[in-house]
């Protein structure tokens, strides 16, 4: 089983929406919807190894969160018909963590580190070699007594999971045989994932309520799922539990997303470049703070998606608000 594979159980999969997600995880690759590319090539590359009986090379998978990184790590040891271990940059601490970590694994095996543009120097060291020829060089002892010996390690695969692929080391980056970047979804492919959740979880919903969930969930699945669900306790309060599109709208509107699915702070964001900064390009630092967020987070969360329908530019000299951004607000755009 999966869960007994965790090793540590990053973020979400702690609590009951967490539990929830997992229910909604497709476990094969043709549960996986959208990403064709990405999905086309992992076939390949997996029905390669398979042949040659060799583990998969080792897979990198970056893009925004919420679209669908862990759930592939997931089908890609599946697929494999093999064991999946599970981890993150911060969990692994010393170089010992992750010794014990590789030393652990069977031929084979999957080795899946979630955010691992943060795991440390120290540790990372120790993964290129296992990474390249699977050996592990420890150090054991201290001063002039230490030795170092070198263990084989079986044949595994390692899966690396990151938002920020720009934050890792070139060396760890240059180990990995297959680079995949997942997109935003389109409306179509998050409508199929949102036909797909609500089957699961017994939820009747119409068609055209799925579009318009599909339409304001930002291109991202979990996304998708959280409003889904949210629109559902709506539905059974206001009717009878099932979604239509009036009912999907007006519980929408009361979750303030709007029908270009941008929240709260999408909205100051906007409001910050076109009122604030009077439509001048705005540095990223300038604008964390007077947002009151984390720059990685403006990059990761909402620049993306941002950017993606044509609202913001990210240009030399800052970021800036576009036209369609304006016309959406209903502001005048005096340039
Ligand atoms: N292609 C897909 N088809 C169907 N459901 C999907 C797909 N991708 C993601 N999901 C759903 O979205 C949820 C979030 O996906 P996942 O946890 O894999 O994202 P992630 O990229 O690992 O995010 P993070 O960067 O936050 O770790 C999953 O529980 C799953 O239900
Ligand atoms: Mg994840």
């Amino acid at each position: 089983m999966e869960e007994d594979n965790k090793i540590t159980n990053p973020g979400l999969e702690n609590n009951y929406e967490g539990k929830q997600e997992n229910i909604l995880r497709p476990k094969k690759l043709d549960e996986y919807f959208g990403q064709t590319k990405v999905k086309e090539n992992m076939k390949v590359y997996i029905e390669a190894a398979k042949k040659r009986g060799e583990p998969l090379d080792h897979v990198l998978l970056y893009g925004p969160p919420g679209l669908g990184k862990t759930t592939l790590a997931n089908i890609i040891s599946n697929e494999m018909n093999s064991n999946i271990k599970i981890t993150s940059g911060p969990a692994i601490e010393k170089a010992g963590d992750l010794a014990a970590l590789l030393t652990s694994l069977s031929q084979f095996d999957v080795l899946f580190i979630d955010e691992i543009h943060r795991l440390n120097k120290n540790v990372e060291e120790i993964l290129y070699p296992a990474l390249e020829d699977y050996n592990l060089d420890i150090i054991i002892g201290k001063g002039p007594t230490a030795k170092s010996i070198r263990i084989n390690l079986p044949k595994f695969t390692l899966i690396g999971a990151t938002t920020k692929a720009g934050s890792l080391t070139t060396p760890l980056r240059d180990r990995f045989g297959i680079v995949e970047r997942l997109e935003l979804y389109s409306i179509e492919d998050l409508s199929i994932i949102i036909k797909r959740s609500a089957s699961i979880l017994n939820i009747k919903i119409d068609e055209e309520a799925t579009v318009e969930i599909a339409r304001r969930s930002r291109g991202t699945p979990r996304i998708a799922n959280r409003l889904l669900k949210r629109v559902r306790d709506y539905a059974s309060v206001l009717g009878n539990g099932e979604i239509t599109l009036e009912i999907a709208k007006v519980s929408l509107n009361k979750l303030d997303i709007d029908d270009m699915g941008l929240d709260a702070v999408d909205k100051k964001i906007l409001d910050i470049l076109i009122n604030k900064y009077h439509g001048k390009a705005v540095g990223i630092d300038a604008l964390a703070t007077t947002l009151g967020e984390e720059v990685s987070t403006i990059e990761d969360v909402y620049e993306p998606y941002l950017i993606q329908i044509g609202f913001i530019s990210r240009t030399t000299r800052g970021r800036m608000a576009l036209p369609a951004a304006y016309k959406h607000l209903g502001i005048k755009d005096n340039k």
